[in-house]
């Protein structure tokens, strides 16, 4: 379990809510990626092992057991969640398809877990939680994710820019950008530092949510996206609450773009 008192270290993912807001959310646009993801991972007809790192509750695990299982002749992959939370493990537990594997690390903690499941890795996948990673600096966890790969091996990094369309109040906007400690564009440099060969590409996907869902999500602190929300004061989430209010009065739907940074790194 990690230190909680760090920023970024997101008091909500120990419970409640996260799923079902990622499903109001992001509802179909999860299965979009999870497809993408999935033709990385099954490029032939070995078995592959896969290591999602923060891979939360094991949503994604379990679209992508779901997706070889569409596929002829697959031999079945291997699937290792790496998550710190217990709450989001126990969930992970429950899934009618849930990982092979659990590790309960966080992503920097887990280099320094070797046995074999760290090793001889065929896809990393990190979505949606690199921002997160703290106390090592990304070329060094790269490098790290280098040497567990195999040959060939790929890290599937989606993130998201520093300015997004999220209908966030201006002090959330602030805190999202404090977030990261190193800026997503750098991302690929240090990835091409680390040894990989490395391929961009922004995705945009079409958002649409009920106003009172998604005031609900800013007023609980709770939002899916908005891990970086847990550092702000009740009084700010307050402010923010009452501008988004405002802004979409005359809204019962509010309708957005969410633009994500895809990238895949290989290891030549
Ligand atoms: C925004 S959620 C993304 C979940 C999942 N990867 C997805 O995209 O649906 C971030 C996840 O990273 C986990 N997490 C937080 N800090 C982490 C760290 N330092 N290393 C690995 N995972 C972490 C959280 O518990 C959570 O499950």
């Amino acid at each position: 379990m990690p230190n909680n008192t760090d920023f970024c270290y997101l008091d909500h993912y120990q419970g409640e809510r996260l799923q079902r807001q990622y499903t109001m959310l992001f509802g179909n646009n999860q299965n979009i990626i999870a497809n993408k993801i999935a033709d990385e991972i099954f490029t032939n007809d070995k078995a592959k092992k896969v290591l999602d790192i923060g891979g939360g509750t094991g949503e994604l695990i379990e679209l992508l057991k779901i997706n070889q299982a569409s596929r002829d002749n697959l031999l079945p992959s291997m699937f290792i969640l790496v998550e710190p939370f217990d709450s989001m493990i126990a969930e992970a537990n429950q899934r009618k398809n849930p990982p092979d594997v659990i590790i309960a690390a966080t992503g920097e903690g887990l280099l320094k877990v070797k046995n074999d499941n760290t090793q001889n890795i065929d896809v990393i996948i990190l979505q949606g939680v690199i921002h997160h990673i703290r106390g090592i600096s990304l070329e060094e966890f790269f490098k790290g994710l280098y040497n567990m790969l195999n040959k060939n091996g790929k890290i599937v990094l989606i993130t998201r820019p520093l300015k997004v369309e999220f209908p966030m109040g201006e002090q959330a906007k602030k805190s999202w950008k404090e977030c990261y400690t190193t800026p997503p564009d750098d991302m690929p440099k240090l990835l091409q530092k680390a040894g990989f060969i490395v391929s961009v590409s922004i995705e945009t996907f079409p958002i649409t949510i009920n106003r009172v869902d998604w005031l609900a999500m800013i007023k609980t602190k709770n939002s899916a996206v908005f891990s970086n929300i847990s550092a702000l004061e009740q009084s700010q989430i307050d402010q923010d609450y009452l501008e988004i209010k405002q802004k979409y009065a005359k809204n019962s739907l509010i309708t957005f773009l969410d633009h994500q940074i895809h990238i895949i790194a290989t290891k030549p």
